[in-house]
């Protein structure tokens, strides 16, 4: 966790109580509401989830809302049928709503796609019998590496129509991480694109799909979409047999595929995610209990009304896109704006035009982005107008009290309420959050817990305490329901502490004399890059991988932008202890390699030593303490103090 933020967070002592306005029309308005509300879902949570869960259609009603015999594996609406897609698309596409846009997309370059919920329909049939053409069918494991297009919603949500389980892989990560994803799922099917914009520049996705898949026997085809169905695309080459260009394909199946009867706890998707060991988890939702929880929390937390419209400016390759930009406001019936490329691109004013241009309302983004923003100046803000505006949303990491009030006073000119919303891959959905229309809400905590969270703070005893580790004393619908093929890991990794009581996020935190929630951060070797996940022995063993590299020992560190940067201490074979510029760019390309650019870090230190104990462990507190020039603690159980001075002297050159 960032010292700076928890810092800032402890002078802070404003509140923000809900505007009257905004409170006059939500689906929740009163504190009394939320607290009785509240009460109610843990105390009766069969009734509670019961209700809620009515409010999507299924094919045959649930036995039992939650069974907890096999803890922690546990089952929601045991016994139902239902499908995740029907409620997302077919129940909005047969009635009046068939006409209103399901997602308003635009490209980098400004082109525009508009569908809406019968397009959708049409769309995503046609989808999935193209992938059923190709022998997909339920229980397959289908990878997807796609742009930010709307085939990527489109290829998700045929996925789920079929039942086939879909493995987004971020566009971002390099050959060698599909490869490993693609491995790990068996997945039999490879969906990727021609190309997409980012920053003016085309991603070569199909590419990297064939070097990824190369060493992959399970993958049986690879289906390449174009992204610009209207012209003729970017070129690639097709391997005969073995590659499908998705236009050709579907122009050959019928347009009608009903849905798959799904059982509640059949397998929905796989998302990789970093934890602290070398190998990416594959975390398993499944479909009754995650539509629930994202459908609940999509509607109360973004306050979704008929005429919203909503953007989330994540990517479809992040758990943030999965939930809050495909699955749960398309179960809301919202319009959803998804847009392409970087926000910078052709200049920074471009995410405000895109407010301004489709009108929305609702805004969910990231702490980084909105640093960003703050660094590139106001004068791209002010051009705009936001008036459109009525809720704004973030995500990813602890905001910091600044990056806050920019927000609140920029964005939302002091009129629109700040869910700061606390959750993670593991959660599904949305934990801990303002209710916009009920929560006074403080620059730097997501204050409180959503229904059916029973959230507390707790010591290694599991004692309540005000500063100490987050902890979640039930089960909610969108809990993760594994690790793919790592029953172990799972539980070593999520009930390890509290005997195996409740479960444990990996997050440290604080709460105040209101009750309020305030993240600091991870507590374990996790660290979050721009609202990005990043083991440390990942990076490690990356680097390990180079022969002139003897050990490595990775930190996070406070950065201004990114939240948490990454600083490696890289210690070399032999005698050199100086390495070179030639040296740190081959390392730097070893991790675009491995993992993806968007993991390299920012400052590669070569030492000659590394602190450790007289048994031989790396003391990263140390580093850490090192790279934010704090005082250093207790040195007394260091094999060789000296060690630290050369660090230190390295460090700041
Ligand atoms: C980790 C989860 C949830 C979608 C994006 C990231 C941190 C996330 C907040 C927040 C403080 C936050 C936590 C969490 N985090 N949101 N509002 N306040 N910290 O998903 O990659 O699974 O990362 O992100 O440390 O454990 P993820």
């Amino acid at each position: 966790m960032t010292m700076e933020n928890i810092e800032s967070v402890l002078q802070e002592s404003r509140v923000f109580p809900p505007p009257a306005d905004f409170a006059k029309t939500a689906h929740i308005n009163s504190m009394d509401d939320y607290r009785a509300l509240h009460r109610r879902s843990l105390d009766d949570p069969f009734g509670f989830w019961g209700e809620v869960a009515s409010e999507l259609e299924w094919f045959k009603p649930w036995r039992e809302v939650l069974d907890e015999s096999e803890k922690p594996f546990f089952k929601w609406f045991s016994g139902g049928k239902l499908n995740i897609c029907h409620n997302a698309v077919d129940r909005h596409a047969r009635g009046s709503m068939a006409n209103k846009a399901a997602i308003v997309w635009e490209g980098e370059p400004g082109d525009e796609r508009v569908l809406t919920y019968r397009d959708l329909h049409r769309e995503v049939q046609r989808f999935a019998n193209v992938l059923k053409s190709l022998g997909v069918g339920k229980g397959d494991s289908v990878a997807l590496y796609l742009p930010m297009i709307p085939e990527l919603a489109i290829a998700v949500l045929a996925c789920a129509r079929i039942g086939a389980v879909h493995s987004v892989i971020f566009a971002g990560f390099s050959a060698d991480s599909v490869r490993d994803r693609v491995q790990d799922a068996s997945s039999k099917i490879v969906i990727t694109g021609d190309g997409g914009w980012r920053r003016g520049k085309v991603l070569e996705l199909k590419s990297i799909v064939d070097e990824g898949v190369a060493d992959c026997p399970s993958v049986e085809h690879v289906l390449v979409v174009r992204r610009d169905p209207f012209t003729e695309g970017f070129p690639c080459s097709m391997q005969e047999g073995r590659d499908v260009w998705y236009h050709e394909r579907a122009k050959t199946v019928s347009p009608h595929c009903p849905c798959e009867e799904m059982d509640a706890e059949d397998l929905l998707f796989l998302l990789y995610t970093s934890g602290s060991t070398g190998k990416p988890k594959g975390i398993m939702h499944t479909v009754g209990g995650y539509s629930v929880h994202t459908y609940l929390t999509a509607k109360y937390i973004f306050d979704l009304r008929p005429k919203d419209v909503y953007w989330c400016t994540a990517d479809v390759g992040w758990i943030t896109g999965h939930s809050y930009i495909v699955y749960g406001p398309l179960q809301n019936g919202a319009t959803v704006v998804m847009y392409e490329g970087a926000p910078n691109a052709p200049d920074p004013g471009r995410f405000w035009e895109l407010i301004d241009k489709h009108r929305v309302t609702i805004f969910y983004t990231a702490p980084t982005a909105i640093r960003a923003f703050m660094k590139w100046g106001d004068e791209w803000v002010e051009k705009a107008d936001l008036s459109t505006l009525r809720l704004l949303g973030s995500v990813g990491e602890p905001i910091n009290p600044e990056a806050w009030m920019w927000y609140h006073e920029k964005i939302g000119k002091g009129r629109c309420p700040i869910v700061d919303t606390w959750w993670q891959t593991e959660t599904g959905g949305i934990l801990l959050s303002p209710l916009p229309g009920v929560t006074p809400t403080k620059p730097g905590s997501a204050t409180l817990p959503f229904f059916g969270v029973d959230a507390a703070i707790l010591d290694a005893e599991g004692n309540e305490t005000p500063s100490g580790l987050l902890a979640i004393r039930r089960p909610w619908p969108g809990i993760l329901r594994g690790i793919w093929g790592d029953p172990e890991r799972f539980k070593q990794t999520y009930w390890c502490n509290w005997e195996g009581r409740y479960y444990f996020p990996g997050d440290g935190a604080r709460r105040d004399d209101d009750g309020y929630f305030w993240v600091v951060g991870r507590v374990d070797d996790v660290v979050n890059v721009s609202g990005h996940r990043i083991g440390t022995a990942e990076l490690e063993s990356v680097f390990v991988e180079h022969p002139q590299v003897a050990e490595s020992a990775v930190i996070g560190v406070p950065h201004e932008i990114k939240g948490q940067g990454l600083v490696a201490f890289v210690l070399l074979r032999g005698t050199d202890s100086t390495g070179s510029d030639t040296l740190r760019s081959e390392l730097n390309d070893l991790v675009s390699k491995r993992i993806g650019k968007f993991a390299k870090p920012e400052k590669i230190i070569f030492s000659a030593d590394l602190p450790k104990t007289r048994s031989g462990k790396i003391m990263r507190r140390l580093l850490r303490d090192i790279a934010t020039g704090q005082s250093l603690g207790n040195v007394t159980t260091l094999a060789d103090p000296s060690v630290i001075e050369s660090l230190k002297t390295k460090y700041t050159d």
